[in-house]
């Protein structure tokens, strides 16, 4: 009944394990939820009062596909500064979350007999819309580099088909934070191949010293002309539910973004066009600080409490809000009777036995991981960490 390219297309799996995690908790477990994507916590009044002035000034319309002008202009501002290349209004855009505008990117760029190289682990959706856009993902593993990029492995990787490339740090779902050579590597060789690249920086504001974000852009100038510079509101400013993303691409990139969205969603909820306008107001700067180093404290509580687990070994996260540590060791082993034969049967007897949520690995394209948000109250992860313990302890 369905057309074929819905066949091999799943649910995400972070939002699977929310959902279950959800119904526990309605039901009266207090579960602990390691596996949200977004900050628990309100965001700030300023955001919120230019939301709710919008409603109350009729602010109805359709606007234009990518935006108000208002906010066209200072996102391109923002973009210009940020990588010290100009960016005109028709070279950003506003799409309803970054999810929106990576689909977009990969829907204009790539199509069927393209390879898009994606490092491997992965945010769960980069390789479906690679696939939704009819190209082939070719994975990229960095499991044995601490999660960086291997210049040396990338080579192989580019064949006649290479189309693209996918890039995203602060990385999710492993925190981390690719240096100035990297990507400085990574540029010439997508210059030199003739590549595209999608860059996602939506975690740029949430990341730890010594780390400092890199914009490849800014790095390599001439990346301008071949990249998608893809940014998110949701973390920064914790309006994950509001759906609020950036999009930065040459014209006729551009273009082609703007004619797809169109023809689907056409332009983004207007009240969060100006709630977004007021985010980006230097005053929120305070905000996104306080949001910073609460996640600071946060990490380091976590990585305390997932040193003392024996045999998860995990590698310091430098950006975004993820713990990923390997449970190689936790396979084979058995709860109650109940043997761990994978990864996703750990998450499944991990919110039975110790109510935890967190998402495991294979969403992310590494079986031998999960994923552990910190963006959760401290007493919680306190909570949950001890629970988690408590579970490695007792298995046979
Ligand atoms: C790496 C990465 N890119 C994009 C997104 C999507 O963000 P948004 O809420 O802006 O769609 C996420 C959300 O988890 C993410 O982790």
């Amino acid at each position: 009944m369905l057309a074929e390219r819905m066949k091999h297309l799943s649910g995400s799996k972070t939002t699977g394990m929310r959902n279950l995690a959800r119904k526990l908790r309605a039901e009266g477990v207090r579960v602990v939820n390691f596996a949200a994507g977004e900050l628990d916590q309100d965001t700030s009044p300023g955001i919120k009062q230019a939301a709710k002035q919008a409603i109350d000034a009729g602010r109805t319309q359709y606007t234009d596909t990518l935006g108000i002008a208002e906010l066209r202009e200072r996102l391109a501002q923002k973009i210009t500064r940020k990588t010290g290349i100009p960016y005109g209004v028709d070279e950003v855009g506003f799409s309803a979350g970054a999810k929106q505008a990576l689909f977009n990117a990969a829907f204009v760029l790539f199509q069927p007999g393209d390879e898009v190289i994606i490092p491997a682990p992965y945010w769960v959706t980069f390789p479906e819309q690679v696939r939704l856009a009819g190209a082939t993902p070719v994975f990229l593993p960095t499991q044995h580099h601490d999660f960086q990029i291997d210049v040396e492995e990338l080579v192989k990787c580019i064949t006649p088909r290479t189309r693209g490339i996918v890039l995203n740090s602060p990385h999710n779902p492993t925190g981390a934070v690719y240096p100035a050579h990297t990507l400085e590597a990574i540029a010439r060789l997508t210059i030199q191949h003739d590549l595209l690249c999608i860059f996602d920086e939506c975690y740029e504001e949430l990341l730890y010293a010594p780390a400092v974000h890199h914009n490849i852009v800014k790095l390599v100038p001439e990346m301008k002309d071949r990249t998608v510079l893809v940014g998110s509101f949701s973390k920064t400013y914790c309006i994950a539910g509001w759906r609020a993303g950036i999009v930065a691409a040459p014209g006729p990139i551009l273009k082609a973004i703007s004619n797809l969205q169109s023809h689907t969603a056409s332009n983004t909820c207007n009240i969060v066009q100006y709630a977004a306008l007021a985010a980006l107001d230097p005053s929120q700067e305070a905000f996104v600080a306080a949001i910073r180093a609460q996640l600071c404290a946060q990490r380091a509580t976590a990585l305390q409490l997932i040193e003392k687990v024996p045999g998860l070994p995990c590698v310091v996260p430098m950006g975004a809000f993820y713990l990923f540590p390997e449970i190689s060791s936790l396979l084979g082993k058995s709860v109650k009777g109940q043997r761990i034969e994978n990864v996703d049967r750990l998450a499944e007897l991990l919110l039975e036995h110790a109510h935890i949520a967190i998402v495991p690995g294979s969403a992310f394209g590494a079986d031998r991981y999960i994923r552990i948000s910190y963006a959760i109250p401290t007493e919680e992860i306190v909570a949950g960490l001890t629970q988690l313990e408590r579970f490695v302890r007792s298995l046979a």
